[in-house]
C-alpha cells in the first residue's frame, strides 16, 4: 500500500437511541479513490461527517490521523484548513447566488479597503470551472443549472480551498449517465493531481470502474476493505447485506385486470417557460394489476408528466384529459389528484416528499389525515399505530416513529415518502425514482412492496433511471422522448436496445 494519508481508528458515534458507528476502523492510501459501500443506515454519512468535523471532536470517541498529526476538528473550517472538504449528500449551493459567489462563499476575494473584488472572484471563478469542464458564466445563477452541473460547481468550490481529500457523499445519484461519466472523469483526473478521495455509492458499476479500494460498512462496523483486483460486484453486495443476493428482482406474476386510468393526449407547458411543451400529446393507459414502467432520458419529461398529472403545476397551461375507471376525473391540484385516486411519490424527497422537522408518524398520516379523524380531530393512538405498522413492514431503520425524518438516512426517508403515498391507498400510484439512493438490499424490498400493491389491483407506474430496474420490474413500458411518447410495448418484446433506442429517438425537425 502507498502512504496513509487518513486513518479513523476506532470510531464510535452514538445519538439519541441509535448506534450509529461502533468501533469502526478505516485508512486510506494517499492519492487513491477509496470508495464506502453500505447499506442505508449502515453509517456511511455519518463517519464522514465525523472526519470532516461536522460531528465535532468530543462528540465522537476514536482517533483520526490525517497527514501524520492527531487531528481534532471542531467544525468544517477546521478540517477544510487541512484540505479536506465534504460534498454532501444533499447539495447545498445557494440557488439564487452565481456560480462565482457560491464558489467563494466566506471565502471572498477581497481587494483593496476589503470590498469584494468582483473582477478577480469572477476570474478566478472561471479558472476552477475550466478546470472541472463546466462551460459556464461565473456570473450565472445556480438555479439556472441543472444538478449535473450544480454538482461540478461544488467541486470547483473544493478546488478553491485546495482540497488534498475530497469526500464525495452519493454525488452521482440525481445525475443522467453522461454527468456521473463527467463526474467520475473529473474524480480520476483529480488523482493524477494528487488528490485523494473518498466517494460513498450505491451504484456498484460506478464503483468498480472508478475505486482503489473499497470498504464496506454494515450496521456501522467496518466489515471489509478489497483492493481493486479483488472488488466484484456480488463480493461487495454480500458484505453489504451480509448474504448472497441471488435474484436482484422479486419473481412477480402479474394478475392484469380492467383499465384504471387513461390519460389522453396530456400536453403541458414548461411552469416559467410557457411556450416550451415539456409533455407533448402523451396518451397512455393503466390496468389493474399492472406495472408499467416509463423509460426515458433525463429531461425527457417523464416527471413533468406525473408532477402535472398530480396537479403540481397548477396555473400552467395544460391540456388533455384523465379518465380513472371510465369515467373523467380533474386533477387540477393535489387535492383532487388525491381525492380522485391518484397518488405521485416523487424523486425530489426534500422539495415535495416529506417534511423534514416532522416525525415519521405525521409524514406517513399527512396525505390521509381524513381517515384518522375522529370526532374531527386526528385520532392520535391510531395515527401512532399506522405508522408504526408501516415501520415494521417497510423496515424503516428508527428507533421510534416519533424520530424527525430529517434524522433519517436518505434510503430510509425514501421508505417513509412510499409509506406515505400507499397508507394513501390510491387506485394508480406513481412512483419516481423509488429506489434512487438506495442500496441494493432495500431496492428488492421495494420492489416486493411494489409487486404487493400490483397483486392488490392498484395500478402502478414507475418512472426510473436505470433501464435493468425498469425492465426488471415492469409489465409493459412506454419509452418517452422530448416530451412525447415514442414507444411502447409488452415486457417480452422490451430489449434494452430497443428501449434505449426509443428513448433517444429525435423529433422530427
Ligand atoms: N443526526 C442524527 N440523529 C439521530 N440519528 C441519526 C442522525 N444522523 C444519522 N442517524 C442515524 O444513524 C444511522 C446511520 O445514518 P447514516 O446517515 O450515516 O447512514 P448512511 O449509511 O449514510 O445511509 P444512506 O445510504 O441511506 O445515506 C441511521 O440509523 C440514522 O438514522
Ligand atoms: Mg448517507
Amino acid at each position: 500500500m502507498t502512504e496513509t494519508i487518513l486513518e479513523m481508528r476506532g470510531i464510535t458515534k452514538t445519538f439519541p437511541g441509535v448506534k450509529a458507528l461502533s468501533n469502526v476502523n478505516f485508512a486510506v492510501g494517499r492519492g487513491e479513490i477509496h470508495a464506502i459501500c453500505g447499506e442505508n443506515g449502515a453509517g456511511k454519512s455519518t463517519l464522514m461527517k465525523v472526519l470532516s468535523g461536522v460531528y465535532p471532536h468530543g462528540t465522537y470517541d476514536g482517533e483520526i490521523h490525517y497527514a501524520g498529526d492527531v487531528v481534532e476538528f471542531k467544525n468544517l473550517r477546521d478540517s477544510e484548513a487541512r484540505g479536506i472538504v465534504i460534498i454532501h449528500q444533499e447539495l447545498a449551493l445557494s440557488p439564487y447566488l452565481s456560480i462565482a459567489e457560491n464558489i467563494f462563499l466566506n471565502n471572498e476575494r477581497k481587494g483593496a479597503g476589503g470590498l469584494i473584488d468582483w473582477n478577480q472572484t469572477n476570474f478566478q471563478a472561471a479558472a476552477l470551472l475550466k478546470r472541472v469542464g463546466l462551460r459556464e458564466n461565473p456570473t450565472t445563477k445556480v438555479s439556472q443549472l441543472g444538478v449535473g452541473k450544480q454538482q461540478l460547481v461544488e467541486i470547483a468550490k473544493a478546488l478553491s480551498k485546495e482540497v488534498k481529500l475530497l469526500i464525495l457523499d452519493e454525488p452521482t445519484a440525481a445525475l443522467n449517465d453522461e454527468d456521473s461519466d463527467h463526474l467520475l472523469e473529473l474524480i480520476l483526473s483529480l488523482r493524477e493531481e494528487g488528490i485523494t478521495s473518498i466517494i460513498i455509492s450505491h451504484k456498484l458499476n460506478e464503483i468498480k470502474k472508478v475505486a482503489d479500494t473499497v470498504t464496506v460498512i454494515r450496521d456501522g462496523k467496518t466489515i471489509e476493505t478489497i483492493a481493486k483486483s479483488d472488488v466484484t460486484e456480488d463480493r461487495i453486495i454480500k458484505d453489504m447485506v451480509g448474504r448472497d443476493l441471488e435474484h436482484r428482482y422479486p419473481d412477480h406474476e402479474p394478475q392484469i385486470g380492467d383499465e384504471l386510468l387513461r390519460v389522453e393526449n396530456w400536453t403541458a407547458y414548461h411552469p416559467q417557460d410557457p411556450s416550451r411543451v415539456v409533455v407533448d400529446d402523451v396518451s397512455i393507459t393503466v390496468r389493474s394489476g399492472e406495472i408499467v414502467g416509463i423509460a426515458g432520458l433525463m429531461g425527457a419529461g417523464r416527471t413533468e408528466f406525473a408532477m402535472s398529472l398530480f396537479g403540481h403545476s397548477y396555473g400552467t397551461r395544460i391540456s388533455g384529459k384523465v379518465f380513472m375507471r371510465g369515467k373523467e376525473i380533474r386533477t387540477r391540484t393535489v387535492s383532487e389528484a388525491i381525492s380522485n385516486g391518484l397518488a405521485y411519490a416523487t424523486e425530489d424527497r426534500k422539495t415535495y416528499g416529506l417534511n423534514l422537522i416532522d416525525d415519521i408518524k405525521r409524514n406517513i398520516s399527512m396525505a390521509s389525515l381524513k381517515k384518522l379523524e375522529k370526532a374531527g380531530l386526528v385520532d392520535d393512538n391510531e395515527e401512532f399505530a399506522v405508522a408504526n405498522q408501516y415501520r415494521k413492514s417497510m423496515n424503516i431503520k428508527a428507533p421510534t416513529v416519533l424520530a424527525k425524518t430529517g434524522k433519517l438516512s436518505g434510503g430510509n426517508q425514501q421508505k417513509v415518502v412510499l409509506s406515505k403515498w400507499i397508507y394513501s391507498d390510491p387506485e394508480v400510484l406513481i412512483l419516481d425514482e423509488p429506489t434512487r439512493g438506495i442500496d441494493v438490499g432495500a431496492k428488492y424490498e421495494i420492489y416486493t412492496i411494489i409487486n404487493k400493491l400490483a397483486a392488490a389491483g392498484k395500478g402502478v407506474i414507475v418512472i426510473s433511471s436505470e433501464l435493468p430496474e425498469l425492465l426488471g420490474i415492469s409489465d409493459r413500458v412506454y419509452a418517452l422522448s422530448e416530451g412525447r411518447i415514442t414507444g411502447e410495448m409488452p415486457i417480452g418484446e422490451a430489449t434494452p436496445e430497443h428501449v434505449l433506442k426509443l428513448m433517444t429517438m429525435e423529433k422530427p425537425r
